[in-house]
Order: C-alpha cells, then sequence, then structure tokens
C-alpha cells in the first residue's frame, strides 16, 4: 500500500496528539507545535510557532495527503467585558493561522489528488451559549472557511470540520478543573459523558483516510449529542 504524509499543524498535545499516534501506525507523521510531544510516537516534529513562523516547507514532504490544523481557543468571558484585542486574538489563533497554513500547503495538499483536510470548530457555533461569544465568532468563520474551500479545492481536496463539545484536554483544562465540574459537565450532555481526546481523534483519522473519500464540505458534530437531542 502507498505511504501516505500526515501533517498535524497542532500534534504535540490533546487531540492533535492523540491524532499523531493513530496516524503514526500504517502513515509518514508530521506535526508541528511549538513544543515537542510524545517521544515514543513514531512522528516528525517540527517546532514552529505558526502565528509568528512561516512554516518550514523544506522540513515537510512536497506531498501531502492529509493536514489537520488544531491550535485553538477557548476564552469565556461576558461580551460586555470582552476586549477588542481579546476577540483579534482568538480570531488570529483559530482562523487566520489556519488560513495562513492552508495557503502554505495547498500545493503539497492539490500534489496528493486525494488529499483530506480536517478543521476545528466547536459545538457552541451550532447551539448559542453564554460568555461563548469570541470562540463562536472564530469558529463560525472556520466553519464558513471549510466549506469554501472544499467547493473551491474539490474533486482533488476534501475539507471537512469538527465541532467538538468540551474535551478533557490541557486547552480544556481550566474548565475541567475538578472532579464536581467534570461531573456537572459531563451530565449535560444526552450521552452523560464529557469527551476523551480519542473520541475527538478517532473521527479525524476517519475523515483524514479514504475510508470518507465521498465526504467533503460537512460540519460533524462530535458533542455526546449536546448540538442536536433533547432527553
Ligand atoms: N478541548 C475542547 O474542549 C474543545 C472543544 C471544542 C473545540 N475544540 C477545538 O479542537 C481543537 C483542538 O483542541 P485541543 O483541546 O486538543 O487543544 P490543545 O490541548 O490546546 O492543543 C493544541 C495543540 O496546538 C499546538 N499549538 C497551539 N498554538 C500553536 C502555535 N501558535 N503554533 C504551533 N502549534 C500550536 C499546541 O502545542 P504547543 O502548545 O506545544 O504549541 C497543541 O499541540 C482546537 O481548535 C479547539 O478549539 C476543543
Amino acid at each position: 500500500m502507498e505511504s501516505r504524509n500526515y501533517l498535524i499543524v497542532g500534534g504535540s498535545k490533546g487531540i492533535g496528539a492523540s491524532l499523531a499516534e493513530y496516524l503514526s501506525f500504517d502513515n509518514d507523521v508530521y506535526y508541528i507545535a511549538r513544543s515537542e510531544g510524545n517521544t515514543a510516537i513514531e512522528a516528525t516534529y517540527i517546532s514552529c510557532d505558526v502565528s509568528h513562523e512561516a512554516l518550514p516547507l523544506d522540513q515537510l514532504p512536497d506531498t501531502l495527503h492529509g493536514l489537520a490544523f488544531m491550535p485553538g481557543t477557548i476564552r469565556l468571558k461576558p461580551f460586555r467585558s470582552l476586549k477588542p484585542e481579546e476577540i483579534t486574538e482568538d480570531f488570529q489563533r483559530n482562523v487566520l493561522d489556519a488560513a495562513s497554513v492552508l495557503k502554505q500547503c495547498y500545493r503539497a495538499l492539490k500534489k496528493a489528488g486525494n488529499a483530506s483536510v480536517v478543521l476545528f470548530s466547536t459545538v457552541a457555533v451550532q447551539q448559542g451559549m453564554p460568555f461563548h461569544a469570541s470562540v463562536a465568532m472564530a469558529k463560525g468563520a472556520i466553519e464558513g472557511l471549510g466549506r469554501s474551500l472544499a467547493a473551491e479545492w474539490a474533486p482533488d481536496i476534501r475539507v471537512n470540520v469538527i465541532a467538538p463539545s468540551i474535551t478533557d484536554t490541557p486547552l480544556a483544562a481550566p474548565i475541567l478543573s475538578s472532579d464536581e465540574r467534570k461531573e456537572k459537565s459531563a451530565l449535560r450532555h444526552p450521552l452523560k459523558k464529557i469527551g476523551q481526546p480519542e473520541d475527538i481523534a478517532r473521527t479525524a483519522e476517519f475523515l483524514l483516510s479514504e475510508k470518507s473519500s465521498w465526504i467533503s464540505g460537512q460540519i460533524l458534530g462530535v458533542d455526546g449529542g449536546l448540538s442536536t437531542l433533547r432527553v
């Protein structure tokens, strides 16, 4: 079987680290982050802060079969106390950095002929939640970007967006800071659980693989039923 090259931007922690581990069993995995992740995984680490540096393309293969962009924010604040610079920061990290990475990787993705891109939104775009204005604005833009590129880059590059609910990663640590908070959060979900990084990573692995070769332009809720069910 042909070996496939995958790039995970943000593969050192959280969902991205789990995805790197799964993909590394059968593929050549490259991951970018500001700090190195689990060195036991067979994946190539490339140090880069995508908010401030260009991707070191000379360290990446010239063909990419898949790309996942992981960096994101969860800044929960009442709208009236959100500072303009905080909104800008969230937009930069979630949207502009993703757009910049996609521009830089387009040529390598196009070269594969059947590449797949996975971006990340949040359940808080489809379902209004108090204090989520900044992240919901940014992730709403990611959903728009994902759908637009899915149309523009078809049929050579598929693009899909995963919209998770709260998942136990370093990013969500301030919200899930005690067993009581985790339990309370779990009970808000129809499936009575919070997400684990593996729940989301397995979905991303599927969307990046040829098993999902007829899926593009979708926003996929992986959210314990929160966005669609009332039980
Ligand atoms: N966790 C949740 O509850 C949740 C819920 C809804 C949506 N999401 C979305 O799901 C995605 C993944 O979330 P997560 O919880 O796995 O996040 P996470 O734990 O914060 O991990 C993010 C990864 O991105 C890397 N990263 C961050 N900024 C970077 C930069 N400027 N340059 C290069 N790498 C950078 C981090 O590594 P370094 O720090 O080493 O750079 C890390 O590997 C995000 O887009 C998030 O918004 C998460």
